[in-house]
């Protein structure tokens, strides 16, 4: 039940870190002699090659990867392996750890979520005139050029990028380290020295708070459950547009299988995967709220269900992306398919109500006059540009043959072609600056 060697064994590379900033500061402060950090470090590189390796004997009697390393080091050099604990504690060692595994990790979500983004632009690029319906309630409403539709997605991964570039920069930006068990310690340590080796922006200015805190826990999980969420509804635009009743696009091989029993059926099954992914995060983030709400000052060892919450988020963030990016960028979309969904004329009945509303009738009796013939066309089984009545005038009815419907949304940010070329334009300009 105490133990978290099982899980926390995955911070060895940031503790091994934190421990070397440590002995350095220590000797600099004069409490450790030079020849001491020495030995300190150079058995901090025989403890790392052995993790390194799948060498490193784990023990039994390890409670967590932070007693494990100091048991190992004091085994291979000596009783002055003690030493590298002095002026530190667990609960600033456990804080600072994960504040540098959750820089690590904001910074590789940063650059999958890049990666996926710029998939998403090349294969827009590539689909600039092809046309889709456009959905709202999943019922055909107006037609849409599909790199419009794809850079619906971007812009949301560019606010992704944007919030795990904050975790990375802001949410980690105070050093616990030096804090000790919780009050501060007995020696005249130098914390900026430690702050500017880690790579921290300054040091936690509070050490109650310097080991209490798990905002940046909170932060992560936060920015990954709502990436995730966007990614999940790609999965399922995915799972539609792969369908036979759909057929807009094909799946890479790669992504999808056969069915056991049914040799004609193709499974969506990375896409449906997905679909499912964010939920578990979501829960992760309200579970770990559930942990620090109401927990009293300072370390409490309920913080250390921090972990596999954490380690779990980053995996199927990690694997997540990896899929979208690699079902978008081997994606084959049938174009045909695409455009004949979206050339029932139908859909072009905003048009016509617009029409109607330049001559001057109020939106709303327009609305009311196109919605009466649609429904005639849908009872009659013909499209609306065949149904005879009286409000299809020559020019309504020439709106229903000139298939302008899409280059007639030449507002800002809208669909026609003009305007997606210059969303094109934005998008990569963004993907090339760095996140605020
Ligand atoms: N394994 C612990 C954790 O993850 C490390 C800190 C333990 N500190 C303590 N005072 N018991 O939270």
């Amino acid at each position: 039940m105490n133990t978290s060697l099982g899980f926390d064994r995955r911070l060895w590379p940031q503790d091994l870190r934190g421990s070397r900033a440590h002995a350095r500061m220590l000797a600099a402060a004069g409490v450790l002699s030079p020849a001491e950090r020495d030995e300190l470090l150079r058995g901090l590189d025989l403890v790392e090659a052995e993790l390194a390796g799948g060498t490193f004997p784990f023990s039994e009697n390890d409670e967590d990867i932070h007693m494990a390393v100091e048991r190992r080091l004091t085994e291979l050099i000596g009783p002055v392996g003690g030493k590298l604990h002095t002026a530190r504690s667990r609960n600033d060692q456990v804080a600072t750890d994960m504040a540098l595994f959750v820089r690590d990790e904001a910074g590789e979500a940063v650059k999958r979520i890049d990666a996926l983004a710029r998939t998403l632009v090349a294969v827009a690029e590539q689909h600039v005139d092809v046309a889709l319906p456009g959905y709202t309630h999943l019922q055909r409403a107006q037609p849409v050029y599909l790199a419009h539709h794809l850079l619906a997605y971007v812009w949301m991964l560019l606010r992704d990028r944007d919030r795990f570039a904050f975790v990375a920069s802001r949410s980690v930006a105070a050093l616990p380290l030096g804090a000790g068990a919780l009050a501060g310690v007995n020696f005249a340590t130098d914390r900026g020295m430690v702050a500017e080796e880690l790579g921290f922006d300054h040091v936690a200015p509070n050490s109650i708070d310097a080991v209490s805190n798990r905002d940046f826990v909170l932060d992560y999980l936060g920015a990954a459950a709502t990436c995730l969420t966007h990614l999940s509804r790609l999965g399922a635009e995915l799972v539609l547009w792969s369908s036979s009743e759909f057929g807009f696009v094909r799946l890479p091989d790669a992504w999808s299988s056969g069915s056991s029993i049914m040799p004609q059926k193709k499974n969506p099954d990375a896409a449906e995967l997905l679909r499912a992914k964010a939920p578990r995060v979501v829960g992760s983030l309200a579970g770990f709220y559930g942990v620090l709400h109401a927990l009293p000052l300072t370390y409490n060892k309920d913080m250390q269900e921090d972990k596999e919450p954490l380690f779990d988020a980053v995996d199927t963030l990690t694997v997540s992306l990896e899929a979208a990016e690699g079902m978008i960028r081997g994606a084959e979309f049938d174009e045909e398919r695409m455009a004949a969904a979206a050339s029932d004329d139908l859909i072009a009945a905003t048009d016509i109500a617009d029409l109607y509303v330049k001559r001057g009738m109020p939106f709303r009796e327009a609305h009311g006059i196109v919605g009466g013939l649609v429904r005639e066309a849908v009872a009659a089984g013909i499209p609306l540009r065949e149904l005879r009545s009286e409000h299809l005038d020559e020019e309504a009815r020439a709106l229903l043959e000139r298939s302008s419907w899409l280059e007639s949304k030449d507002s800002e940010g809208g669909t026609a072609s003009g305007r997606v070329r210059a969303q094109l334009a934005a998008a990569r300009a963004a993907l090339a600056s760095a996140p605020p």
